[in-house]
């Protein structure tokens, strides 16, 4: 442990991995003095998706003013700022590569330490960052549009990978299959918007891989969603969002719950984007508590993308690791380190 991070370290962080550009200042690893996010999604909306290119460019518009935005909120003069983070991976290149130069470029000319920070563990950093008070093990459901995975947080930078998908990512389920519906994008908000009004109970989807280990398959499921509407073009919409939801949900919730008893978890914690939706947040909650585990769902502002989350982990990282050489740069197929 370095003595880089202590209670009074301060961390500006940065986010630019896909379509949000973030930057928080965090106090001691879980003090949030600020944290902004600039979204993209109206930009990428009418191509139905995150274009690369596009991304890059909006982050290069919104980068100075969301650092400055950042800075300015959390009421502190930038020479209180001992370290400068930003996400290295994995995301889009030329998105991670704004990011990082700009916190590089910030650490270089206040002579401060550069962190660079994994954005999947940094989203493991969510739940303790709601709730400091949380104790390991905790196994955390990190669902997101690219990633979903059961992760045993077994201390600080400990993690042991207990599942994950074998073909598509739970987020990337929702939003193919609410395109396929034409509900909008992006693909998980208006799938649970939809769901809302729909009945979960409508048409029995298949649950993949239910008592097959802790690995998850989701695009079975999507083929099941268009085979059945091709097959009933008449069904309402709503049904169909609300019950290829509850079997998404179904899943997750019992693959989370039997990861933790066979870890002996203390806890359950949601993270990622995917974590915003309403069913799993409900549904974990109370059966993650039936079943006698404490349950970490974060706010949905700490679930998505945002910057807060990597001056966390960034703070951790601070602590353990010290500062990142800056010969360290952007990775888009940056790996969660995890032990065997
Ligand atoms: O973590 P995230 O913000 O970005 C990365 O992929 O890293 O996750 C984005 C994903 C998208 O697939 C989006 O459709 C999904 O999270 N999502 C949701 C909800 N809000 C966002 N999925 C289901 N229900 C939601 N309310
Ligand atoms: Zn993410």
């Amino acid at each position: 442990m370095t003595t880089l991070a202590t209670p009074d370290t301060v961390i500006l962080g940065i986010e630019t991995s896909c379509d949000e550009t973030a930057a928080a200042v965090v106090l001691g690893g879980n003090d949030i003095l600020s944290s902004v996010v600039s979204s993209q999604i109206d930009i990428h909306a009418r191509f139905g998706g995150v274009v690369p290119e596009v991304a890059s460019r909006a982050h290069l518009e919104s980068i100075i003013p969301v650092i400055q935005e950042a800075v300015h909120s959390a009421g502190i003069d930038p020479s209180r700022i001992d370290a400068v983070a930003a996400t290295v991976g994995p995301g889009l290149i030329g998105a991670l590569l704004v990011g990082v130069s700009a916190a590089k470029a910030l650490a270089l000319v206040w002579d401060k330490p550069f962190v660079g920070v994994n954005h999947m563990e940094a989203h493991l950093y969510a739940g303790l960052l709601d709730d400091p008070t949380l104790e390991f093990p905790l196994v955390v459901l990190l669902v997101s549009g690219g990633h979903t995975m059961l992760v045993e947080m077994i201390g600080h930078g400990t993690y042991r990978l207990l599942g994950r998908t074998i073909d598509d990512a739970a987020g990337e389920a929702y939003d193919k299959v609410a395109r396929y519906l034409d509900l909008g994008y992006p693909g998980g908000p208006a799938i649970d918007a939809a769901a809302e009004l729909g009945n979960p109970e409508a048409i029995n989807f298949p649950r993949a891989m239910m008592h097959d280990g802790l690995n998850f398959s989701f695009s079975g499921l999507k083929t099941s969603v268009i085979n059945y509407v091709r097959k009933n073009p008449d069904v309402s919409n709503i049904d169909v969002a609300a019950s290829f939801q509850a079997a998404v949900v179904d899943v997750l919730v019992a693959k989370t719950i039997m990861a933790a008893q066979q870890v002996g978890a203390v806890g359950v914690v949601l993270g990622g984007g995917v974590a915003a939706n309403s069913r799993l947040r409900a549904q974990l909650q109370s059966q993650g508590q039936l079943n006698g585990f404490r349950v970490a769902v974060p706010s949905r502002a700490m679930c998505t993308d945002n910057a807060a989350m990597i001056a966390a982990a960034a703070w951790h990282r601070l602590g353990s690791d010290g500062p990142t050489d800056m010969s360290v740069g952007a990775n888009p197929n940056l790996a969660l380190p995890v032990v065997a």
